[in-house]
């Protein structure tokens, strides 16, 4: 089957209940060990490309391999999301890519650092809504900021600075009406990389009380939870045994995620958690094969390292089994079903 709007997806899993996962890649392998875990799964699949993706990748290798990911599993429902685009501009080029589905994130300015006016952040999620929905393709938005820095993308904020930006649920309630975007992300204490946290999080600084209330008063709004990696210890043990250095540090508890899930959160942000388990893998070769040289001694590994914790997290969240069942509805199905939907003006 072709890529699948994300609406599609999310709309599914909402009536049943999971959450999905969405991983970020940038190349061949990472593309290959999320369609081998949804494989053996049988899980639908987000998989999503930021703009330093594609830029890395190049547009054009990125679109022939997910082709080819389609082409080759075509019993898997895959939606292709734009992570964190920075302006209208970047979400149109996404979609004249055949991305089925773009995140416009107007919580920042078009520099991808700074944080943006509420009226800004409206009139540019708006703008997309209006551009994407009559191609069938999702929109993501974002209201309150993000801790952390992606691939260059975040204001990089941290501790107090970055609990005074979380979302506020009665905003989002307007943020969503004034925007019609299909898919919120929210901030509740979040960041994206590996140093979420300095202990294991409580409610105090991951505010799962800002999910609970925003599922309260949007109850058929997907949220979606960015900075999501767990980092698990054993992921970060095996890079530091075998010569690397990351230091002490906490993600976000997979239970603490599942209650989300409970809570209206339908789509999951994981790339860290995959990068970890890649550079470890790597890293396990260098150490006890010093003499390997061939790429596909330690790209394997690696991408059978990625394999196993994209497969994890399928499971934890819920989209095991459910590939099969997911309905079959097309972008230009899905176009003229926002043209229904859409309020007479
Ligand atoms: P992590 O860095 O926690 O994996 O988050 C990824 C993310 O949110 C991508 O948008």
């Amino acid at each position: 089957m072709p890529l699948v709007p994300m609406r599609v997806l999310l709309d599914y899993a909402a009536e049943n209940d999971f959450g999905v996962g969405a991983f970020n890649v940038n190349n061949m392998e990472q593309i290959q060990a999320i369609m081998t875990a949804a494989r053996e799964t049988e899980s639908p699949v987000i998989i999503q490309a930021s703009r330093g993706a594609r830029s890395y990748s190049d547009d054009a290798y990125l679109r022939h391999l997910m082709l080819a990911a389609v082409e080759l599993n075509p019993d898997i429902p895959i939606a292709m999301h734009q992570d964190h685009g920075n302006s209208p501009a970047t979400c149109f080029s996404a979609i004249d890519q055949g991305f089925t589905s773009v995140m416009m994130d107007g919580s920042l300015m078009d520099d991808g650092k700074t944080p943006a006016s509420y009226e800004y952040n409206v009139d540019v999620t708006r703008q997309v809504v209006e551009a994407a929905h009559p191609k069938g393709v999702t929109v993501e938005a974002e209201l309150g900021c993000l801790g952390g820095i992606e691939d260059g993308h975040g204001a990089g904020l941290t501790g107090a600075e970055a609990l005074a930006h979380l979302t506020d649920p009665a905003q989002a309630e307007e943020f969503v009406a004034a925007t019609g975007c299909d898919a919120l992300a929210v901030a509740i204490g979040t960041s994206h990389g590996a140093y979420k946290f300095t202990k294991k999080p409580t409610g105090e600084v991951l505010r799962m009380d800002v999910i609970k209330e925003i599922h309260r008063r949007l109850p058929n709004t997907h949220m979606v939870m960015h900075g999501s990696s767990s980092v698990p210890r054993e992921l970060v043990d095996i890079i530091n045994q075998y010569g690397g250095l990351i230091s002490e540090t906490y993600g976000v508890p997979v239970e603490e995620i599942q209650l989300g899930i409970q809570h209206g959160v339908r789509k999951i942000n994981v790339d860290t958690d995959s990068r970890l388990a890649i550079t470890g893998a790597i890293r396990k070769v260098f150490a006890e094969k010093p003499g390997a040289f061939d790429p596909r001694d330690y790209l394997k590994p690696a991408r059978a390292a990625m394999a196993e914790v994209v497969k994890a997290r399928m499971i934890a969240f819920g989209q095991a089994g459910h590939a099969g069942k997911v309905p079959k509805v097309s972008l230009e199905e899905m176009g003229r079903r926002y043209h229904d939907m859409a309020p007479a003006r």
